[in-house]
């Protein structure tokens, strides 16, 4: 046999198909990871957490007057608004319903929005992985019990000790944060990031936008009928928008639910939350009147992931009204091409970004992308004189702060670059946005936000070495500082306050 007969018939499409599957078995095995997709890991903070879907009807608004082409039906329309909370829950709650699938059924309709994606959209073609994501991950269940009371209601009393602020009955308030996804994402796919955060006492309600950014995501109403809301293209509008309008309205749709979402909370939180379950058609939230005055609607915190974040950074503009009332903001990798940032904004901020977004020099309305981050952080510290934080996260890639890398750790490292642990690449996010829920709460700087700038570009160390050594190792490790107020101040103006590096969150 000569050498290429022997060569030849290995290259057949079976033999790769053989090869990549023998490896990714193998791979599997050496690293001890599950076949096909890895579970969720349970939460690792005090509280247990509870999940609630909540989607309500609103007030019927056309947030613009386009339609579609094929029917003449409106294309921002909006009927309801639906979101995933995550709480801390009473202890040991046993659940009578099953986990909420990661993957919402029916896989049918977000596998027709990634098709139409994939026609239109380069992110798609950027992130093959995604289809071959969701097709392992069909089964994989978020550890969340789904519809138990939550933490200290007074049926559920018990003698308990609490960080927060308590109601006429001693019982906790627990502040808020309403977040909102990227593009191509839906409700489930930061469940981590909540759900850790809701085991460290914040009730987070994580939306689904139905702006036509998703991939598919049905609107049901609560007679029981439904509409799917897939992915819109501008062709398929009517007056076609130009990109740019068409990320207006999407936008302007966002804001709307994320106050409707407001909205249904302040319901909850007045003692109404009874007229909420009835009106919901997900069926959830029967212990719903039991959260009457357990909202603390004082610190209410707006934070999202790229066109997330630039949805969250928009509902900041002209500041605190009774809608938007939020008190701080927390932007993970505000988006490159969801439209301008908005610069209005008068709350302290925290903005993250992935190390792969730092890195990579994109040109964003004629400037570094970088560069107008950082002018926005600057802004608010140095003209609004309120403290805003602008760090990059070591090692991460745009999607680590979401659910992929769990599931599909391997994937997301080949196809995307990513270094850290993925379970520390959320952590070290929740612990940085936990560090920023604290603050807003007692003004003392913890964690990453006690330091000052490290790093006043991208990979440029401005550390000597004495700095170097005194730094918390964590923070040296997985985090670069670009904007950060001076320390020694816990407001601004009022220096001389002890900051405290003990305090940290239990992990
Ligand atoms: C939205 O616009 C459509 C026509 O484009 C209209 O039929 C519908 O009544 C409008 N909805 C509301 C709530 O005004």
């Amino acid at each position: 046999m000569t050498y290429s007969a022997v060569l030849r018939p290995r290259w057949t499409i079976k033999y790769v198909l053989s090869a990549i599957t023998v490896s990714y078995f193998a791979i599997c095995f050496l690293f001890d990871m599950p076949f096909f997709s890895s579970a969720l890991p349970a939460y690792t903070g005090e509280y247990n957490v509870g999940t609630i879907d909540i989607e309500v009807p609103v007030e019927k608004r056309n947030i613009s007057e386009t339609v579609f082409k094929h029917g003449g039906k409106p294309a921002f329309e909006l009927e309801t608004v639906l979101f995933s909370l995550f709480y801390p829950a009473v202890k040991d709650a046993r659940s009578q319903k099953p986990k909420h699938l990661w993957f919402p059924k029916p896989i049918a309709l977000q596998a027709e929005g990634y098709a139409r994606l994939a026609k239109i959209n380069n992110f798609f073609t950027n992130s093959l992985f995604t289809l071959g994501l969701w097709t392992l991950a069909g089964s994989t269940s978020i550890p969340a019990a789904v519809d138990v009371p939550i933490h200290g209601t007074m049926k559920t009393y018990q003698n308990y000790e609490t960080e927060h602020p308590v109601d006429d009955y001693g019982l906790p308030e627990y502040p808020l944060i309403v977040f909102s996804h990227g593009f191509a994402s839906s409700r489930t796919d930061y469940s981590q990031y909540c759900g850790e955060l809701a085991s460290r006492g914040y009730v987070v309600a994580a939306i689904e936008h139905r702006d036509g950014s998703g991939p598919g995501s049905v609107i049901m109403r609560p007679d029981g009928s439904t509409t799917n809301r897939f992915l819109i293209t501008a062709g398929e509008l009517d007056p076609t928008p130009e990109t740019p309008a068409l990320k207006v309205m999407q936008l302007a749709f966002r804001q709307a639910e994320i106050e409707e979402t407001v909205r249904v909370l302040r319901q909850i939180n007045e003692g109404i939350g009874n007229e909420v379950f009835k009106t919901n058609a997900r069926k959830e939230g029967k212990d719903l009147a039991e959260w009457q005055g357990r909202l603390n609607m004082e610190r209410v915190v707006v934070g999202g992931h790229s066109y997330g974040a630039t949805g969250a950074m928009q509902v900041l503009k002209g500041g605190h009204t009774y809608e938007r009332p939020f008190v701080g903001a927390v932007i993970l990798d505000p988006g490159k091409s969801s439209g301008p940032l908005n610069e209005d904004i008068r709350v302290p901020t925290l903005i993250i970004q992935s190390n792969s977004w730092s890195k990579a020099h994109s040109i964003f309305y004629g400037r570094p992308h970088f560069d107008v981050v950082k002018d926005i952080a600057r802004k608010i510290l140095d003209e609004s004189h309120i403290f805003a934080w602008f760090v990059t996260s070591k090692g991460t890639t745009h999607p680590s702060v979401t659910d992929a890398p769990l599931i599909e750790p391997l994937l997301l490292m080949w196809t995307t670059g990513s270094t850290i642990q993925v379970r520390e690449g959320i952590y070290q996010y929740v612990k940085a946005t936990a560090d920023f829920m604290l603050y807003l709460k007692d003004g003392h700087r913890r964690g990453i936000l006690s330091e000052e700038v490290t790093h006043p570009e991208y990979d440029h160390d401005i550390r000597n070495d004495a700095r170097k050594a005194s730094m918390p190792k964590d923070i040296d490790k997985y985090w670069q500082i670009h904007v950060a107020p001076t320390t020694g101040c816990a407001y601004p103006g009022l220096c001389g306050v002890e900051h405290d590096h003990a305090a940290r969150p239990p992990w």
